[in-house]
């Protein structure tokens, strides 16, 4: 009674909403101004225990995995945990008939059977540093481009000479501040382990982007270090990378409102965009690369469906492709309903009328003004751009075939003076054998039939004395870059001749009639409407900083080391409805029952739910199976560590709910909810379900 009129009275006097999701994702190196934040809604670690350039700490177990996604340390042997979906492509590489570990799952016994993967790395931030003064030193402008990249150059070279970290500075806040990271960056990789899809991608499509869920979305890797513990290239001799710090596994029961906090490596949100982009993405970006996506997730599904080798050759590819069309249909139904565009039209009001307020401030206003005039004739630009890259770098793949020869059909004669030809056509090869690997021409040339009528309608083109069908018969049947017979010959028999011989290719002629205006014209006037946006929205959010000190801050995610706070809690994302805060096994079985394929299980599963086999990994009589909180994620996030007051590892982050697929432009904390694996399931899979005990057993699991 006293706690509902303590917040009656907060809501009634003070305004505040009685919630405590935290919008924001702020900067490790900041977050002692939020320690006592954090304190009060239940976090016992200091701020130095999260975030320390002298001793160890929680950061120093955080990796951004391969470029993409956030995985973390939980054992003294570098064992590594990310999502299944983050180690997709690894699990598909490794994969065939034979070995068919999508279906069957894997699981390596001792080291020596652990799996190298050339290309995968997993980067650790070693420290971050304000460097705007530095940055902005001698510039007349924060727009001064030379100065400032000459700037960042010399900071960068300063900040890792003799050692063997990396860096970079990247632009917050649209220029306003800049930050220097440091790295160290790991080359020798191990797959280590991944249930079956049944598990690691239960729900597919249906499910992704929604609660309540039941996906066992993690997979395993190992970090391995030359003797000296320091990043080495694949070898033999390498031994289990000895990290500083690697994450306790937080094994005791769990309630709604425990305090939760997310560590990991956001790729983008884009809070500040001005109304009449907003309008341009609900209503015509978005909608337009949808539609086009509609076209070839159908010949994809058309293919996975007749035959288990094309379902493994594009399981990663569709999952890729039919990720971001979901979560956009999501985003624009979520804009749509929050009348996010009215929202902006209201903020921005709010904006002109502080600006006038002061002379000093009208520049902000004008800033404001001048964006949202440049949107008018500049998204037609942006529109081009979208359009291009769903149809060159989504569409039909046998283009990267095509752009795979620049190099090539640049430099041969240069080549072949040095003798280097065999090399370079060797390598071309290699890349062609991947690609064939995973290519099926049937449904390479539906996607082309699709897409390129969509592409001349949205980019108002047309072909000359052809027809599209005409068009796709003669590359389908002759062109080199659609068989794999037809392309290694062109390779073993490369001559000055080939070169001639490409230009009546069918597939190289169109490819580049329709690449190179793209490249050379739309592709720079994209560039430089970008230029001019950021110019305009580094005043914009200043105005923000300056008009508004008492609004609460943060710099849009930018593929940086984050952290972002709230609580396990459910939600009421829409009148009416409510969303409890976790599921567990038997919601596994229920959704099986449904008889829907992205449902099925193997019978194991069945088995064990009907021997209630939770070992030690249940809650009462309940195996949770994932949770929702109200930490403030965007993609980038994916495989990041949720944990708990004391810093142990509760579960992975690896979604958001259908109704927060809008938060990378508008956070609204009574619906956003990040979607995590309970890590006492994730271990149940390992142990029970699938006798990887070992691994259990390297970690550090507290009872208390
Ligand atoms: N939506 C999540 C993220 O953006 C998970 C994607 C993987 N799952 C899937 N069914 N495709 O990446
Ligand atoms: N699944 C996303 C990823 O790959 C994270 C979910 C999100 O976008 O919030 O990073």
């Amino acid at each position: 009674m006293k706690m509902r009129l303590l917040v009656l009275f907060c809501v009634a006097i003070l305004g505040l909403k009685p919630v405590l999701a935290e919008e924001g994702m702020l900067i490790p190196s900041l977050i002692a101004a939020f320690e006592n934040d954090m304190k009060a809604k239940g976090m016992k670690l200091s701020a130095a225990d999260i975030y320390s350039v002298n001793n160890t700490s929680i950061k120093d177990a955080i990796f951004q995995f391969g470029g993409g996604c956030t995985a973390e340390l939980v054992s003294d042997k570098g064992l590594l945990l990310t999502n299944h979906h983050c180690g997709y492509g690894q699990i598909q590489a490794h994969s065939s008939l034979e070995h068919d570990y999508l279906k069957n799952g894997f699981w390596a016994k001792n080291l020596a059977e652990e799996l190298p993967n050339p290309g995968l790395t997993a980067m650790r931030i070693v420290r971050i540093e304000d460097v705007t003064a530095a940055v902005l030193a001698g510039t007349s402008s924060k727009d001064d481009r030379a100065v400032i990249a000459a700037n960042i150059k010399k900071i960068v070279a300063a900040a890792i000479a003799g050692t063997h970290y990396g860096a970079e500075i990247k632009p917050f806040n649209y220029g306003n501040d800049y930050y220097l990271m440091v790295n160290e960056t790991f080359t020798d990789i191990r797959f280590v382990g991944t249930p079956p899809n049944s598990i690691g991608k239960f729900g597919g499509d249906t499910d992704n982007w929604v609660w309540p869920r039941h996906t066992g979305d993690f997979s395993v890797f190992r970090i391995y270090a030359g003797k000296d513990n320091k990043p080495a290239e694949f070898s033999n001799e390498n031994q289990p990378y000895k990290p500083l710090h690697y994450l306790p596994i937080s094994f005791q029961d769990r309630k709604e409102g425990d305090f939760t906090m997310v560590y990991g490596f956001p790729g983008l949100t884009e809070q500040h965009v001005v109304s009449e982009y907003l309008k341009f993405i609900i209503e015509k970006e978005r909608p337009t690369r949808i539609e086009m996506r509609n076209h070839s997730l159908a010949a994809i599904d058309e293919g996975m469906k007749s035959s288990d080798l094309t379902r493994i050759q594009y399981s990663a590819k569709q999952a890729r492709i039919a990720n971001a069309w979901k979560k956009w249909i999501g985003q624009v139904e979520g804009l749509e309903n929050l009348n996010a565009y009215e929202l902006k039209l209201n903020y921005e009001k709010r904006y002109k009328a502080m600006a006038a307020s002061k002379p000093e401030w009208s520049k902000y206003a004008a800033a404001l003004e001048k964006l949202n005039s440049l949107m008018l004739q500049g998204t037609q630009t942006e529109y081009n751009y979208a359009v291009g890259v769903e149809y060159f770098s989504v569409g039909p793949e046998y283009f990267k075939l095509v752009r795979g020869l620049d190099d090539l059909l640049a430099n041969y004669p240069k080549y072949m003076a040095n003798n280097q030809l065999k090399d370079v056509l060797a390598k071309l090869q290699t890349t062609a054998d991947g690609f064939f690997k995973n290519y099926n021409t049937n449904v390479d040339r539906r996607i082309f039939l699709e897409l390129t009528n969509l592409y001349l309608n949205y980019s108002q083109q047309s072909l000359k004395g052809t027809t599209v069908e005409q068009l796709t018969e003669e590359i389908y049947s002759q062109s080199i870059f659609t068989n794999e017979e037809r392309f290694k010959s062109f390779l073993s028999s490369f001559s000055a001749k080939s070169v001639k011989k490409l230009q009546k290719d069918a597939g190289f002629v169109h490819f580049n009639q329709f690449f190179n205006p793209f490249r050379n014209e739309i592709v720079p006037a994209f560039r430089d409407f970008q230029t001019e946006v950021n110019k305009w929205m580094q005043i914009y959010v200043e105005g923000k900083y300056t008009m508004f000190p008492d609004d609460k801050h943060w710099p849009d995610a930018n593929s940086t080391l984050r952290i972002t706070y709230g609580q396990l809690e459910g939600s009421a994302p829409t009148d009416g409805m409510r969303y409890t805060e976790h599921t567990t096994l038997d919601g596994i079985v229920a959704k099986y029952n449904t008889g829907n394929p992205d449902f099925e299980l193997l019978p194991r599963m069945l088995d064990l739910h009907t021997a209630k086999n939770y070992g030690q990994y249940a809650q009462g009589d309940e195996l949770w199976v994932c949770f929702t909180g109200s930490n403030h994620t965007t993609g980038g996030n994916s495989g990041s560590p949720v944990l708990d007051k004391n810093g142990y590892l509760m579960g992975l982050n690896f979604d958001r709910s259908w109704e927060s697929t809008m938060s990378d432009y508008l956070f609204d904390p009574n619906r956003c909810r990040n979607i995590v694996v309970d890590i006492r399931y994730v271990l149940w899979v390992m142990d029970i379900y699938s006798g990887a005990k070992h691994l259990v057993d390297e970690m550090t699991l507290m009872k208390e």
